[in-house]
């Protein structure tokens, strides 16, 4: 495996298959995606795929689809609580067409960004055991193997942050998760710490809109679109 310094990362690593609406990689999580269709036949109930162009200049790596959102919408962080945060960011630094994520059709299109989650199905209390993380790797590389040089990965979370680092053929230890930091990979690639912005986090403030904008402010600045942060300071819609 490559260490922080070393080649090879993108886009040598070998991309895993790309997304499978099938996959079954992980009994207790299949098994638990057929009881959730069985209680509520309405939602899509299915690995989520990842959202937006596979060339984007920036991807972000979410934990795993929630109950009622990714999972029922069949879209990362669509219906979720943590998507409130998300997209309405997104939309205020001009990767999103609209603050509001609500279901698959609803208009919302990204803008040299894509979303996925390091886990793609719904684990049961949110929490993917770490053989599951591992099993779902490869489905993640293949979601980061077109990412252009100079691009940048925002993780959400320590479990993001590891699996991203996984996937791109890198020990996990090789870097720590903190909140805020930059990681400079292979290739003019940057790798970007937020805390999850999860129902949780932003209700205690562990991670607060401040914040979250300041990742998004570093990320800018990286992928010089000081035109998306300029339009950031204006007033909200
Ligand atoms: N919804 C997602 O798709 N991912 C998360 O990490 C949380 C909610």
């Amino acid at each position: 495996m490559a260490t922080a310094n070393e080649a090879p990362i993108l886009p040598e690593v070998a991309s895993g298959p790309a997304y499978d609406s099938g996959c079954r990689r992980c009994a207790r999580l299949a098994l638990f995606l057929d009881d959730t269709r069985a209680a509520h036949p309405d939602y899509v109930c299915l690995p989520v795929p990842p959202f937006g162009a596979a060339d984007a200049p920036l991807v972000i790596v979410g934990l795993a689809p929630g109950m009622h959102g990714a999972n029922a919408t069949g879209r990362p962080f669509t219906g979720d609580h943590a998507g409130i945060i998300l997209y309405r960011t997104l939309y205020d630094y001009g990767y999103a067409t609209q603050p509001v994520a609500t279901a698959r059709g609803d208009g919302l299109a990204l803008i040299g960004c894509r979303i996925t989650n390091a886990v793609k199905c719904l684990p049961p209390q949110n929490k993917p055991v770490p053989a599951e993380i591992r099993a779902c790797n490869s489905y993640l590389s293949a979601d980061l193997c077109a990412l252009p040089d100079g691009g940048a990965i925002l993780a959400l979370g320590r479990i993001a942050h590891d699996a991203t680092l996984r996937a791109l053929g890198m020990a996990a230890s090789s870097l720590a998760f903190a909140h805020g930091a930059r990681h400079a990979l292979p290739r003019g690639v940057a790798l970007f710490d937020s805390y999850h912005c999860s129902r949780y986090n932003t209700n205690t403030r562990r991670l607060t809109p401040e914040m979250f904008r300041s990742v998004f402010d570093n990320i800018a600045t990286h992928l010089g679109r000081e035109g998306a942060r300029a339009a950031s300071a204006l007033p909200r819609k």
